[in-house]
């Protein structure tokens, strides 16, 4: 499949197959944060604006220590990247599995990155008689012929969370059958209170943690992920080998001001609890509907019956992601991002009248 197809946001393309002016869809297909680019970002982009006329620093030196600060860990545990995929495609690059495990239905790029140097893998299924959740079975799969697992938390796109006690179980395997574990936090910040893995890095050098600025902050078009991990020479090889400059200037300064800009944090936090609950509810309300109850940004639900829910929509000129495309799942598999209430308010209509039809 073109790599167009296989994730949200594709405004332009999807506006052009149901012809409809692509300005006037809602996009409910990409997980972006709904508040927009932070004013503290913008005011500083533009003030910072001739900086373009320079490279960056090429060690981003000020990127790292400003992301080591805000996780709290030594700045050599830190390598930032143009995006969280620019790192997952880096470090299979680098760390070059010959076996891998991925958990499937999950984020397409981890499958991309490991077909790309021909690495085996395995998929783990998330089952729907288990509501896509990871159970303790998924313990008894691992084995010492992997070179690596890769970890959605929470797991895009079902939205779910291990179990804490069953993420501990599975870091505490990975590391006796001396497996990297490859943890994609891309999420995460959407929930503040979740156990995420930032604080283990120096307890397991066999844990990598991948995070992405492009979500939370809304800048999915600046681009800037991070990887954290105490193997200090993997990180190091990378920084060493990779292509220079491949974060750009506005990129590299964003890190500093988003992640101290309390004010914006909080915001999404109180819209976030709001929304969530309000899709959540709104959407149980229709009968055809199972949906699971959402961790992060989004939600992930199933339609009864034999209905294209995504071309329905779009006769609303509304676009959700549809979910077909994963491993695991079919057409009646759905992601929705959530946004303002004008705009979720909006989609509960359009989904009363298609279901009232
Ligand atoms: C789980 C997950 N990881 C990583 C990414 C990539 O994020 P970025 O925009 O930082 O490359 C995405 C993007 O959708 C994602 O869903």
């Amino acid at each position: 499949m073109a790599i167009s197809g296989q994730h949200g946001g594709n405004v332009l393309q999807m506006a052009a197959q149901f012809h409809v002016d692509p300005q006037m869809v809602l996009d409910f297909s990409a997980n972006i944060n709904p508040m927009g680019l932070p004013d503290s970002l913008q005011t500083a982009i533009i003030e910072h604006l001739t900086d373009a006329e320079q490279y960056p620093d090429i060690e981003y030196t000020e990127l790292h220590q400003a992301i080591a600060s805000h996780i709290g860990c030594d700045a050599n545990f830190v390598l930032a990247g143009n995006g969280a995929t620019e790192l997952i495609f880096l470090w299979v690059h680098y760390f070059r599995p010959r076996r891998a495990m991925i958990i499937e239905p999950t984020f397409a790029e981890y499958r991309r990155a490991l077909e790309r140097y021909e690495c085996d893998i395995e998929s783990y299924p998330l089952l729907e008689q288990d509501n896509y959740q990871l159970t303790e079975a998924f313990l008894n799969s691992l084995n010492a012929g992997l070179d690596c697992l890769f970890l959605c938390t929470p797991n895009n796109p079902t939205g779910l969370m291990p179990e804490p006690a069953l993420l501990e179980k599975i870091i505490i395997k990975c590391q006796a059958l001396n497996i990297a574990l490859f943890v994609d936090e891309s999420f995460i910040d959407f929930l503040p209170h979740a156990t995420n893995c930032s604080s283990l890095l120096s307890q397991y050098s066999h844990l990598y943690v991948l995070r992405s600025l492009t979500k939370f902050y809304a800048m999915p078009g600046l681009r800037l992920g991070y990887l954290l991990s105490s193997d200090i020479s993997l990180l190091n090889k990378i920084r060493d080998q990779r292509e220079p400059w491949t974060i750009n200037t506005f990129a590299a300064l964003s890190a500093d001001i988003v992640l101290n800009d309390d004010d914006y944090n909080q915001a999404t936090y109180t819209w976030l609890a709001q929304e969530q609950r309000y899709l959540f509810d709104a959407l149980n309300q229709f009968p055809s509907l199972s949906v699971l109850k959402p961790s992060a940004n989004y939600i992930f639900f199933t339609v009864a019956g034999d209905i294209d829910l995504q071309s329905k929509l779009m006769g609303h000129q509304i676009l959700i992601r549809s979910c077909a495309n994963y491993p695991q799942l079919n057409q009646q598999h759905y992601r929705i991002a959530i946004k303002s209430h004008q705009d979720n308010m909006r989609l509960i209509e359009a989904l009363n009248e298609v279901f009232n039809d």
